[in-house]
Formats: C-alpha cells, structure tokens, sequence
C-alpha cells in the first residue's frame, strides 16, 4: 500500500472573498455573468453524475468508448517506450475514464504517480478511497485547487516526464480566446517532451448536441440553478431560484453550446450587503460548452507552440482525444 493524500487546499476565507468577488464583478458586468467553474459543490457533483448517467448526454460515453477499448493506442501514444513518468489529470472528478487507463499501465508494470487535481475537495477524497481501494499499489497525489496553481504544485513533486489529461471537454467552457491562452499557459508550465491527452467534443448534427445539454427532467436546469443557490448558503444571498428559468442555446455555425438564466420579474438579489437589480427577461450567462472542428482542433495546438502526436476518436466519430507534445 503506496497511498498519499496531499490535499492543498487554500485558506477557506480567501477562497470564499475569490468566490464573492468574482460572483459580484460578473453580476455587475452587462450581460450578467457567472463561472460555470463554481458549480461543483457537493450538490452540483452529484447533479453531473446524474448528467453523465442521461442516455442524452453522449460525451462520457463516447470518451469511455476511447478509454475502455482503445487503450493499448492511447497507452502507445502517451508513453511508447513505457518510460518511467507521472500522470497529472485537471478535473479528474471521479475519474471514471482514466480509471481504464491507469489500469493498463499497473497490469503493464509502467512506473508512474497519478497526480489527480480538481476545485472540489469532495469528489476528491471519494475518488482517493475509490482508487487505493481499486489499486493498492497504485501511488496517488490528489492535489484540491486551481488547475494551474495545483499544475505548479504537481511539478514540484515531481521530476519525471509529465503527461497531462484534460478529458471530457473541459476545454469547452472556455471561449475560443481563453481555450488559447490556456493552452499556451499549459505549455509554459510543461517541459520539453512532456505531453497532453485533451478530449475535445466535435460538432455534429446539431439536434444530437442541443439534446444532450436541455434534457426533459430538467437535470442540466438544477445543475444552472445549483449555483443561485450555493451563492445563498455560501456568500449570505437571497436569490429566489423559482424566480429564473434555464435557458440552452446551440449555434452550429460557431459551435457555441451555451446556457443562461432568465429572470422572470423585474427583482433585486441581494448578496451580502450588495444588491443586484434584475429586470424581466434579463439573462445570467452561466456556461459555454463549445464544440470543435477538426480544423479548430488543429489550429488550437499550433497555435500554443505544440506537436500534434496523434489523435483517438470513439467509434462514432463524435468525440476525439488529441495528443500533443512540447517540442
Ligand atoms: C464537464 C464541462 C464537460 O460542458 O459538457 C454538462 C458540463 N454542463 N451539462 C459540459 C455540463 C451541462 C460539461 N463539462
């Protein structure tokens, strides 16, 4: 048994002054705004397991196709000479694809630390007891907090070749510009050699994509709504969320999926001691899930100064796993 569990997590105060500061400049911004990164309380978690559970909701399913029955190409593609190394993931959350993976790489005797890091201290430690228990042998370093400020944690602990996995289309909810900067973030912090596994959902028939983010039981709307009232509990507001409806968007020409809140009356929210007037029919823009073109893919990794390694995509052709190296 090999277990560690540097679990780093920010003073409480800070992160909830970050939490309120950045609530308040997003509601004060014109359209309102807020950060779909703060929908992973434990509340929020378990919505999006329930959202990964939806048969609407193709994207886990199509990775774990990747994961699950392409591994020894994907095995191939991070570590060819099954060298020594460590395995950052950012988001990890339950870890349920990667799992697969890190299988693979026991059962081949690869030598490596898997260094999960998530914002949700929560999902964390259920994952840690999951893993040990699954891989007694396995060497685990979860790492609560930031992407990149866990990244530079991670690379501390380490002094092995890194490959870093950002699944899922985590990408995705960032816009175009902000998907660059992070990437050219992600290089400057990598070394020469160091690689990356990005999951990037593809544009499709858009009705396959519309479907997955505005289900019947209104799961991705108390998913959207979860954050009104985490804000209640956690920053002292007041938001009526039976006051403002879920609203989902998908434009197959820029390949923006993206969701909203609509106020239903003219309102104040209170936060704190700050007020937030809303009119009727205003809009909180809440989350973009942007989905990719093969050529936007490409552009994206060139961009930030990466070489394309290769790429896997589910049996579908709906999803795609990139890999990239720091030249
Ligand atoms: C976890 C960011 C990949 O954008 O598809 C699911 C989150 N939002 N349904 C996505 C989400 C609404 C999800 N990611």
């Amino acid at each position: 048994m090999n277990l560690q569990l540097h679990s780093l997590s920010r003073a409480e105060n800070d992160y909830d002054d970050l939490f309120r500061l950045d609530v308040l400049e997003g509601l004060r911004s014109s359209p309102k705004k807020l950060s779909s990164k703060y929908f992973y309380d434990k509340i929020g978690d378990h919505l999006f397991q329930k959202i990964m559970a939806m048969p609407d909701y193709y994207l886990t399913r199509c990775e774990l196709d990747i994961f699950k029955n392409k591994t020894e190409e994907l095995s191939r593609l991070i570590i060819p000479e099954n060298e020594p190394f460590d395995l950052i993931e950012l988001g990890a959350g339950d870890a349920m694809k990667s799992t697969f993976l890190l299988q693979h790489l026991i059962e081949k005797g690869v030598e490596f630390t898997y260094m999960p890091i998530d914002i949700s201290g929560n999902i964390l430690s259920i994952l840690n007891e999951k893993l040990s228990k699954q891989f007694p042998t396995l060497e685990i370093t979860c790492l609560e907090g930031d992407y990149f400020e866990m990244l530079h944690k991670a690379a501390s602990l380490s002094d092995r070749r890194k490959v870093i996995l950002f699944l899922g289309s985590n990408i995705g909810n960032m816009a175009m510009t902000e998907a660059e900067e992070f990437c050219l973030h992600l290089k400057h912090n990598l070394a020469s050699e160091d690689k990356v596994l990005i999951g990037f959902d593809l544009q499709k028939n858009p009705h396959i994509i519309l479907s997955a983010y505005n289900d019947r039981e209104g799961i991705t709307a108390a998913f959207n709504l979860n954050l009104l009232t985490r804000i209640n509990r956690e920053l002292d507001g007041d938001f009526d969320p039976d006051q403002f409806q879920h609203y989902q968007t998908y434009d197959p020409v820029s390949g923006a999926c993206k969701s909203f809140l609509i106020s239903l009356k003219n309102q104040n929210v209170r936060i704190g001691n700050d007020s937030i007037p809303f009119e009727e029919h205003e809009l909180i823009d809440m989350e973009i899930s942007q989905k990719f073109s093969p050529e936007s893919i490409r552009e994206l990794g060139e961009k930030s100064g990466f070489m394309i390694n290769g790429e896997i995509k589910d049996s579908k052709g709906w999803f795609v796993d990139t890999i990239w190296q720091v030249p």
